[in-house]
């Protein structure tokens, strides 16, 4: 059964996010109010039903309410209060008001949002600042938590009102918990929540005795990993908190010793520790200095002031300051456009404060260093020319000519080009394929300890340096990184490992995925091996499978590998294309490092940075990188909530709809994962039964998961291939989407998409069912037949994807090897002699007679279809009847490397007989030296 057929009755608003399950509960109180107050004409029997309606809707929604500090005790009491005396209209009236504020977010800088006409008192003074003060000051909201009784809270709320100062750049307001599970929901639940204050002494139980928030308590207690095991409730809470949203500031109130405290090493992730309330000051102040911390961008804030200079520029860069632009008869429109902040923003220089992105010691250096806290690494390069060349830098840094890649065949082509460029064998390992959808998954965790154990078979293991990996891959297929490094690094404890997140930077702002991503889970494999309790596992291992690994040990796949956690070194490279999830200006990208031996490639790593970065990076993107960072350090943890919120929304509607399903579906995790690579046995999102507790198991356990917020699009089945519904949706809709596949469309939510959004594309996938309906209804028998001629080409004769045959024998070391990598770099300089290439078509018999009888067509260069967007062919790969048969199959316009007239470009036969490629002469002692070795392994 699809995934399709088994979405009904899945309480998903409480599965990610409540923040805009919150907007709907007010939403639903305020038609509520409405009903009763339209039923004050009728029997006073149905009047009562309808504020009994209420009622219950209010008693629902309040038990969520004390985890925010909008509308507050106060403002509830009072609706409370009307609603009791059977004032309707008065219900109305201030169930409108709040909501209205809610949605539109006027309460955090209009005071008039917080005030209770009923009472003398107005809250206006709950919002200092903003009465008084023009310009608008960022709000949020501090988690208060205390073992003090409810009651005292309002005075202490109060108290730290009064410390507001004009002069303070944010507005905050306090929000309250008695406890630590309490403390846990509120992060988990307001995203508005930025600081932490933790008084010394709390008790550990919810006073919410509600079985949802019991249940979510207790699902994401087990996600977080946090510990109360020790008694010591305000310590474990700060840490839980920070394992849950590490970006949050936690301040400590002790009670007694203060200073003893703060020489605990396990009080590390508090900010600072204050001796009870005694300097309620500092603490004001130190809350805003947190979120100044997290608020400030070097290199944006420096643009901005330099912006504004009058400076005189001589220097190789005529748009600088604008003036060639708005003092020109013919281009003004361009300034008019752009705006003036452009221009003035423009510099060639590095000096003024603008720091040289080649060589940073200024503000590019401090925001790097801001944007390694923010994601986890050790070391931040900020890219200005995409992912693309990120990943060549990484490649180009860590690997030297003849080292061993091992690469997903299927990943980006910067990788491929990396390899070329380094010198390096790649050893493609290739990604399970879902034929069906023209796509592949990701690599078995078995495929890439097979090659490893190929390498050290064959005696070549020290020569493997570095695994990339597309994390998540183009279509949502999300590793267990923690699970392949642990496993490879059992195997060769110094491989380094390049997760390629291009698409995935977002992920770090939230805690269910965090444990997937490259920092989060390198985090985790040193944590663990620090562990005794590791160390003694791993021990046991020893005894069973022996200290050095034997490739022959047939238990070795099966079986899931521990490393020496005394040998192993954690190095991890990510790249992220921080445009592609972030607020960031195209382009820009990021490669975070958490590697403890960096020092020994720092030196090659700038060498890499110099020959790939521009000398004249642009200045725009270095700020929006900076500025990406601050949004995501402040509000990246509800932006990514709401986007997997919407993926699930969209998810649910399209498969749900009685007429979009008909044409349509959204595939599910059991449709891009076999059940093989799904031990939690979990299934999809959508399936009855599925809540945060199983994804986040399945998150733990499973081999691979699935990318909520990228959604395959099946279309085949309404008759288009997914070009040309894409082409369809940009043309007729103004709907623009990423990838398509032979019968599918990639569609992705994003920190940026809206409810309105999700809105729109179900009705245009109604709009589009509704014509195809029509178009079969009107057209008869012989457009029915036609339909489903075209759905079944589509959907049914699709062609196999074909593996990575291998590198000819010419640019392998050692033809008869069992591991595949070869020599691609100098395949790739032979194609740049003509003479030593020829052409062949496509369709001529003439390959046919060649797969036959040879001599083998051997590829000149990258063969790249788009889609499916990897290289079918890489230079001096041997072509096989299987990539023939696709490459004829192929029914796209835009295929890089080949062109149809002159067809495909190969290496000539003659010249592979006869030379010896550059690889060749220098490979024959080294077979020598390795067949050696691998007789003495055999020994
Ligand atoms: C997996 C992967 N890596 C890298 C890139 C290149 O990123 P950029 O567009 O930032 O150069 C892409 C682009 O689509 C990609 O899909």
């Amino acid at each position: 059964m699809s995934s399709a057929t088994k979405v009904q009755g899945v309480q998903l608003d409480r599965f990610f996010t409540v923040a805009e399950a919150r907007l709907d509960r007010w939403r639903s109180l305020l038609q509520a109010a409405r009903a009763w107050e339209a039923a004050a004409n009728k029997p006073q029997e149905e009047a009562e039903r309808y504020r009994g309606i209420f009622s219950s809707a209010f008693a629902e929604l309040r038990q969520w309410e004390d985890f925010f500090a909008f509308p507050g005790p106060a403002l509830l009491k009072t609706l409370q209060e009307r609603a009791a005396a059977g004032d309707a209209i008065g219900t109305v009236g201030m169930a409108q008001k709040i909501s209205t504020a809610l949605l539109t977010h006027s309460y955090r800088t209009n005071t008039a949002a917080w005030e209770n006409e009923e009472q003398s008192l107005t809250f206006a003074d709950r919002l200092p600042g903003t009465r008084e003060a023009s310009q608008y000051r960022p709000y949020f909201e501090v988690l208060v938590v205390s073992s003090a009784q409810p009651s005292a809270w309002s005075e202490l709320s109060q108290e730290l009102r009064k410390l507001r100062r004009p002069q303070d750049k944010f507005v905050y307001e306090s929000v309250f918990a008695g406890n630590f599970e309490d403390a846990v929901l509120g992060a988990i639940l307001n995203g508005s929540i930025e600081a932490v204050v933790i008084y010394e002494g709390i008790p550990l139980a919810s006073s919410h005795n509600n079985p949802v928030l019991r249940e979510f308590l207790t699902n994401h207690f087990a996600a977080s990993g946090i510990d109360t095991t020790s008694g010591q409730y305000s310590l474990a809470l700060a840490q839980g908190l920070k394992q849950l949203r590490p970006e949050l500031d936690v301040y400590f109130l002790s009670d007694r010793q203060a200073e003893k405290m703060a020489g605990d090493v396990g009080a590390a992730c508090v900010r600072r520790i204050f001796y009870q309330v005694e300097e309620p000051l500092e603490l004001h102040l130190s809350i805003l200095d947190g979120i100044t911390d997290r608020y400030e961008t070097p290199y944006f804030d420096n643009l901005q002031k330099y912006a504004q200079r009058p400076i005189g520029t001589f220097h190789a860069l005529p748009i600088a300051r604008g003036k060639s632009i708005f003092k020109s008869n013919w281009i003004r429109d361009m300034g008019e456009f752009y705006g003036l902040n452009l221009f003035l923003a423009e510099s060639s220089a590095t000096t003024g404060g603008l720091d040289s992105l080649l060589e940073p010691t200024g503000t590019i250096k401090v925001a790097q260093q801001k944007a390694a806290r923010a994601f986890g690494a050790d070391h931040v390069f900020f890219v200005t020319n995409g992912t693309s060349t990120s990943n060549k830098m990484v490649e180009q840094a860590l690997l030297a000519p003849g080292d061993i890649m091992l690469v997903d065949r299927n990943c980006h082509k910067s990788h491929h080009y990396g390899a070329v460029i380094s010198g390096a064998f790649p050893l493609y390992v290739e990604a399970y394929p879902l034929t069906q959808y023209s796509m592949y998954g990701a690599v078995p965790l078995r495929t890439i300890k097979k090659a490893l154990l190929d390498l050290k078979a064959e005696g070549r293991l020290d020569r493997a340096r570095l695994l990339v990996l597309t994390n998540c891959t183009f279509d949502g297929h999300i590793y267990n990184t923690e699970r392949v490094m642990e496993e490879c690094l059992a195997i060769k404890p110094d491989l380094i490992f390049l997760w390629d997140e291009a698409w995935f930077g977002f992920a770090r702002f939230s805690p269910f995925y965090r444990r997937r991503t490259a920092m989060g889970a390198a985090a985790l494999l040193e944590k663990k091996f620090q562990d005794p309790a590791y160390l003694a596992a791993y021990r046991e291992q020893e005894k069973k499978l022996g200290a050095d690994l034997r490739p022959d040990d047939t238990r070795l796949l099966e079986t899931p590998l521990l490393a020496n956690p005394e040998k192993a070194r954690v190095r991890v490279y990510q790249t992220n294309s921080t445009h592609k999830s972030m607020s960031c200006l195209r382009q820009g990208s990021m490669v975070l490092v958490r590697d403890p031996d960096y020092h020994t490639v720092e030196e090659q790593f700038h060498e890499a940075v110099f020959t790939h970065a521009s000398t004249s990076p642009n200045l725009q993107i270095i700020a929006s990188l900076d500025v990406a960072r601050r949004q995501m350090e402040l509000e990246g943890y509800e932006l990514v909530n709401r986007a997997i919120q919407l993926a699930l929304d969209l998810r649910r509607e399209v498969n749900s709809h009685p007429l979009i399903s008909k044409y349509f579906r959204i595939l599910g995790a059991d449709e891009m994962i076999p059940a093989e690579f799904r031990n939690s046995g979990f299934v999809d999102y959508l399936t009855p039964g599925a809540n945060w507790a199983t994804a986040v198991e399945a998150f733990k356990e499973d081999e691979f998961a699935l990318d909520v917020t990228r959604l395959t699009l099946v279309c085949g089945a309404a008759g288009f291939d997914g070009t040309q519904f894409k082409n369809l949706l940009a043309a007729e809709y103004d709907i623009q989407l990423n990838k398509t596949s032979r019968n599918s469309v990639l569609l992705q939510t994003n920190i940026n998409n809206t409810r309105s959004d999700i809105a729109q594309l179900i009705k245009v996938l109604v709009q589009i069912s509704q014509g195809i309906e029509k178009k079969l209804a009107d057209g008869g028998t012989s457009a029915k037949q036609a339909f489903a001629a075209r759905v079944k080409s589509l959907m049914t004769d699709v062609p196999n994807l074909p593996n990575f045959s291998s590198f000819f024998g010419h640019f392998r070391e050692d033809p008869s090897s069992l591991t595949s990598e070869g020599d691609m770099r100098s395949a790739f300089f032979c194609a740049y002699r003509e003479k030593e290439c020829e052409h062949l078509k496509l369709f001529s018999p003439e390959i046919d007679k060649r797969l036959k009888e040879g001599p083998a067509l051997v590829s000149a260069n990258f063969v790249i279809p788009y889609p499916p967007g990897f290289p079918i062919m890489v230079p001096g790969q041997v072509i096989d009847a299987q990539t023939i048969e696709f490459m004829r199959k192929l029914d796209v316009k835009e295929i890089h490397g080949f062109s149809a007239t002159l067809g495909l470009k190969l290496l000539n036969p003659a010249f592979l007989q006869s030379a010896k490629t550059p690889s060749n002469g220098a490979n024959d002692a080294k077979h020598a030296k390795r067949k050696q070795a691998r007789a003495h392994a055999a020994d």
